[in-house]
């Protein structure tokens, strides 16, 4: 495995004090994890440096055409004082997935995982403690080749950014109110719907506004050929509990294939409840609602953790969902996929990763 090289700052910033105040992604550390890439050289120089401004060609692709990966995780300091990752290796093949469906050369997710724990040890102060905080882990990748020709990049350069945070939604466990999208689309299979890619959120952009000024905090995308079958909240899968079932949209290629969703599959699953991953219609969920059968509905993120939906709008159908509460299973998710995560409650599937003691 290639070395990693460390240049430490010699300015450190000041930390936070009140870890019950972080908002998501405003507050970065003190360093950052570099590699570059280059056509017939392949991936070199991995290197930890001073947080700071990259330099870019203004021609460099990333701008133009928006060749880019990225990913989300997070690392918490357990009660035992072990800061600790969660599936990370995960989120390495899934950046790779999404590196092939780019054009974008594959890393080795065995060094950028020794490189993460490297920059999180560096950072460990960094990592906040106070309840439902952790460090935010931002891996991407962008085209660097100086070139305006539609093609893949020949230089790219792989960065990894922390930032430490609270709750994605201000909401924090309460309910979200969610807007269900019938004019615009986010992706269509065929497409990089299944690709942690900027320009998926680019596209979310317009009608998250809209539903913003309408006081609804997110967008439900419906497929983008007939609008009728549900696919994502955008920055989180989402699960509705109709009957006994547990439904979540399959996974066609439209769609973000997120480590909370599987984990939380997998979860159901070992409790013993019936999860399909199935085709579900706005349609059916709205008949399920109006027959008293929707018990619960909530969205699973890295960075929205398991987030309850109490109340969703569908043109003119309105749906209040278990009286605007959380759920029994959302509450019982959440404590268990958090309990993992902070290490308050045993691992038994061994998905979560020592970095260092705090
Ligand atoms: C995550 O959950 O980590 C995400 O990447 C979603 C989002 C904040 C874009």
């Amino acid at each position: 495995m290639m070395d990693i090289r460390v240049e430490l700052t010699k300015t450190p910033k000041e930390k936070p004090t009140d870890h019950t105040k972080l908002g998501f992604g405003d507050i970065f550390t003190d360093h950052m994890f570099l590699m570059n890439y280059k056509k017939g050289k392949g991936w070199y120089d991995p290197r930890i440096v001073p947080y700071g401004p990259l330099q870019l060609d203004p021609a460099a692709m990333i701008l133009h055409y928006a060749q880019e990966v990225f990913e989300g995780m997070k690392a918490y300091c357990c009660e035992d004082g072990m800061i600790r990752l969660f599936r990370p290796q995960e989120n390495f093949k899934r950046l790779n997935a999404s590196n092939s469906h780019v054009c974008i050369p594959p890393v080795d997710e065995e060094l950028v995982l020794e490189g993460l724990k490297k920059l999180i040890e560096i950072e460990k102060d960094w990592v906040p403690t106070a309840e439902n905080t952790s460090l935010y882990i931002r891996p991407f990748i962008i085209a660097t080749d100086a070139h305006l020709g539609v093609r893949p990049s020949n230089e790219y350069l792989f960065v990894i950014i922390l930032s430490p945070v609270g709750a994605y939604y201000k909401e924090g466990l309460n309910p979200v109110k969610i807007y269900v999208e019938t004019n615009y689309v986010r992706a269509v299979r065929g497409g990089l719907g299944m690709c942690k890619t900027s320009g998926n959120y680019a596209a979310s952009l317009k009608a998250q506004v809209v539903a913003n000024e309408q006081n609804y905090t997110q967008v439900l995308w419906l497929d983008g050929v007939e609008r009728k079958y549900i696919e994502e909240v955008g920055t989180m899968n989402v699960f509705f509990r109709i009957g006994d079932e547990i439904v979540t949209p399959e996974l066609r290629g439209s769609i973000l294939p997120g480590i909370t969703r599987k984990s939380t599959v997998e979860l159901l699953r070992h409790w013993g409840y019936n999860v399909s991953e199935r085709l579900i219609s706005i349609q059916e969920v709205a008949d399920a609602a109006k027959d008293g059968k929707l018990i619960e509905a909530f969205g699973t993120g890295t960075a929205a953790v398991i987030s309850p939906i109490g109340h969703m709008k569908w043109g003119d159908v309105i749906m209040d969902i278990n009286n605007g509460e959380i759920g029994e299973i959302s509450q019982k998710l959440y404590d268990t996929i958090t309990g993992i995560q902070w290490g308050k409650i045993e691992d038994p599937f061994g998905w979560t990763v020592d970095v260092c003691k705090k």
